[in-house]
């Protein structure tokens, strides 16, 4: 057989083996197959020194219309099935706008949130404004001029996580009053609620964080009056017209004389269930009226000003109002039960 028919069947078996190829894949051996470096042209260009010189140029120029044949048949196989393989993709992405869209699932306000909400919308009504303070808090403000002077023994009563000596995740929220005052601005009608911390273990009715609001009026010829008339509203605004309150006398180190204040139970009236333990009476927060040493400490003159003061737990005012039983449902954050509220 002589070189040109060699070429001949070699250029169609290639052409057959590039039509039958079905992949990218395939047409590569093809092309190795061929054009490889131990591909079937290639030996044959290795075999041009059998030719005889004068037939060379004929039979190099045969080699390389061949080559640029089995090239130009893999290319435009290769451009078909590049193009079949893109549309197959398009085909598999479409997207069918015509489908319903993921609902986002909405969350739902925290009791806390709710309760929080209402507590401000109550004295926001009464022309307070409402401040905040910073959770790590120095000692100084958390204690010192809160009237619990170093070795006192309240400081234990409420053992925190220091930080260092002097600095501390604030207990109470009772800090912001002493950064209230010390601005110098009077007279003072706020409330601050926040996060506060105490190294308790976690139970029904306990959490070493927790939240606050602390309530703060300072003026000129504010009595124990102005106290019960305020906390009075504020009960019954909370927990409906009805609401009586009990002012019991108390001891905080920051307030002179200090109460704790109940409210009549909102379940039963005030005639004892199990809500109120029988009792008839729910705690619900402490106070009092602002005791002139913690006044002087923060750079207000007590023969001029007297005011009174209240903290709430945030928790408790929220676990009464939705009637929860167990405070640890309120950090857990399940949506099916805090959509409940
Ligand atoms: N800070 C007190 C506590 O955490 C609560 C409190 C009581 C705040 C009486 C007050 C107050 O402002 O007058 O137990």
């Amino acid at each position: 057989m002589d070189m040109k028919e060699r070429l001949q069947e070699l250029a169609e078996a290639a052409g057959k083996r590039i039509s039958e190829s079905e992949g990218l894949e395939k047409l590569n051996e093809v092309r190795v197959a061929y054009l490889g470096k131990k591909g079937e042209l290639t030996a044959i260009l290795k075999s041009m020194k059998d030719v005889a010189p004068e037939e060379r140029p004929k039979v190099g120029q045969l080699v390389n219309e061949t080559r640029s044949k089995i090239e130009a048949l893999l290319d435009e196989s290769k451009q078909k099935l590049e193009e079949a393989a893109r549309e197959e993709k398009m085909k598999q992405e479409v997207i069918d706008v015509t489908l319903p869209a993921k609902k986002a699932k909405i969350g739902h306000r925290h009791p806390n949130t709710i309760a929080l909400e209402e507590v401000e919308r109550i004295f926001i009504g009464m022309g307070y404004e409402v401040v905040e303070g910073p959770e790590v808090e120095y000692a100084d403000y958390n204690f010192t001029k809160l009237n619990i002077p170093e070795n006192h023994p309240a400081r234990d009563e409420q053992d925190t996580f220091f930080i260092n000596d002097s600095i501390l995740l604030r207990s109470q929220t009772s800090p912001v009053q002493a950064r209230t005052m010390e601005k110098g601005k009077l007279p003072i009608r706020m409330i601050a609620p926040g996060r506060v911390f105490r190294s308790d273990e976690v139970d029904a009715t306990h959490s070493p964080s927790f939240h606050q609001i602390e309530g703060l009026v300072i003026d000129k010829n504010i009595t124990f009056a102005d106290l019960k008339g305020t906390l009075q509203e504020f009960a019954q605004e909370l927990f409906g017209p009805e609401t009586k309150t009990k002012f019991r006398p108390h001891h905080f180190p920051f307030t002179e004389p200090s109460a704790e204040v109940d409210v009549s139970c909102f379940k039963c009236g005030g005639k004892g269930c199990r809500f109120c333990k029988g009792s008839g009476w729910i705690e619900i927060l402490g106070c009092g009226m602002v005791h002139p040493n913690v006044l002087s400490m923060c750079g207000i003159d007590p023969e001029e000003y007297t005011g009174f003061a209240f903290g709430v737990g945030l928790e408790r005012i929220a676990l009464l109002k939705y009637e929860i039983d167990d405070m640890r449902l309120l950090y857990e954050n399940d949506i099916r039960f805090l959509k409940q509220f």
